[in-house]
């Protein structure tokens, strides 16, 4: 069978680590996925840069529109970042009838409704592994592997940037403007490094893992969002003295209320699992009713372990779409009630 054709829009650090990655395992996933998987076209405004990554393996092109506009192409991968050019695409993408994969979380989280409602609509799939916590299959987790249980809450270490900070200042005593450059320099932090650090990401996300874990629709703008901008080295050394580490956790929790979603730097005891994540890594605990706690660790960014979850995506979707189209489970099925009717 012919490999299923994929459109890259933007190719930086992710998307290069999609490329090599699909190139290095293409056996394997072929196998996994049942098909081939290739990236027949790329679109980057740096056309040269583009070329470096792909030699002759792909078709480069300037103007994201000539992906879309392809025929041959199944699957949309778009690594662009940000709510503007990048919602436009995306929508064109799935009206053209493409499936999508995105690690844009800053897109779903605030317009995740608009989006899986046409790709509802046109009968496609958005995925999203690599949005949340980078290579932790967390959604899937969700989705998949705790698909039996009541969730009753999430927390976790989500912004790789944040975490990084503070255990930098932490164990070497170093000021947070010093350590924001590092991570900057590290490819951790988001272009505009005010999202880290004012928690924005991590609600971001946050918000995504909200919306499936209580099937309620993704809804930022109920988040209560704080960073670690008003933190001090003095609060993380105190804090260490009381026996306790300073982590920002994105909080997600079933209430006699409704769900609770916020974002916040949290006292955590230091004998915890989670206070001893440190750097950049993300660590999620989900706490369920059949199977418990359980806690899922991992590389929240970089290039090779985003890419890790992008194809995982567009292993399923070849998966998904070679079945019979009547037996497709929605990617995100969402209700109609809001925050604070997802009531127990
Ligand atoms: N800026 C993000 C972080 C990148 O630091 O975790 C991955 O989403």
């Amino acid at each position: 069978m012919k490999p299923i054709q994929v459109g890259l829009l933007g190719i930086g650090t992710v998307g290069s680590g999609v490329f090599n990655v699909l190139q290095r395992n293409q056996e394997e996933i072929r196998r996994r996925a049942g098909r081939g998987i290739e990236v027949a076209m790329v679109a980057d405004l740096d056309v040269e840069r583009a070329r470096s990554v792909v030699g002759s393996q792909a078709r480069v092109v300037a103007d994201a529109r000539e992906v879309i506009a392809n025929p041959d192409i199944d699957i949309v991968i778009e690594l662009i970042g940000g709510y503007g050019v990048a919602k436009a695409l995306v929508l064109e993408a799935i009206a053209a009838g493409k499936h999508v994969v995105t690690a844009n979380k800053a897109l779903l989280a605030v317009h995740g409704t608009e989006i899986f409602a046409a790709a509802a609509a046109k009968g496609v799939m958005v995925a999203f592994e690599a949005a949340v916590a980078g290579g932790i299959p967390i959604i899937k987790a969700l989705r998949e592997g705790l698909t039996a249980n009541r969730i009753q809450w999430i927390a976790g270490i989500i912004n790789g940037t944040t975490n990084f900070i503070l255990s930098e200042m932490r164990s070497k005593g170093l000021d947070f403007d010093i350590v924001l450059k590092e991570a900057q320099r590290l490819g951790y932090a988001e272009a505009d490094p005010t999202f880290d650090i004012e928690g924005v990401d991590a609600a971001h996300k946050a918000t995504i893992m909200s919306a499936i874990a209580f099937g309620i629709p993704v809804q930022f703008d109920k988040a209560h969002v704080e960073g670690i901008t008003k933190l001090s080295a003095a609060d993380i050394r105190y804090a260490e003295q009381l026996g306790y580490r300073i982590k920002l956790l994105g909080i997600t929790k079933r209430t006699d209320k409704g769900v609770e979603l916020r974002v916040h730097p949290s006292l955590v005891p230091s004998k915890r699992l989670i206070a001893n994540v440190e750097g950049a890594m993300n660590a999620v605990v989900v706490q369920a009713d059949a199977v418990g706690t359980t806690l899922y660790y991992g590389k929240g960014a970089g290039s090779e372990p985003t890419a890790s979850a992008v194809i995982a995506d567009l292993v399923d979707i070849t998966r998904l779409n070679t079945a019979d189209p009547e037996h497709r489970v929605p990617y995100l099925a969402f209700q109609s009630h809001t925050l604070s009717e997802a009531k127990d």
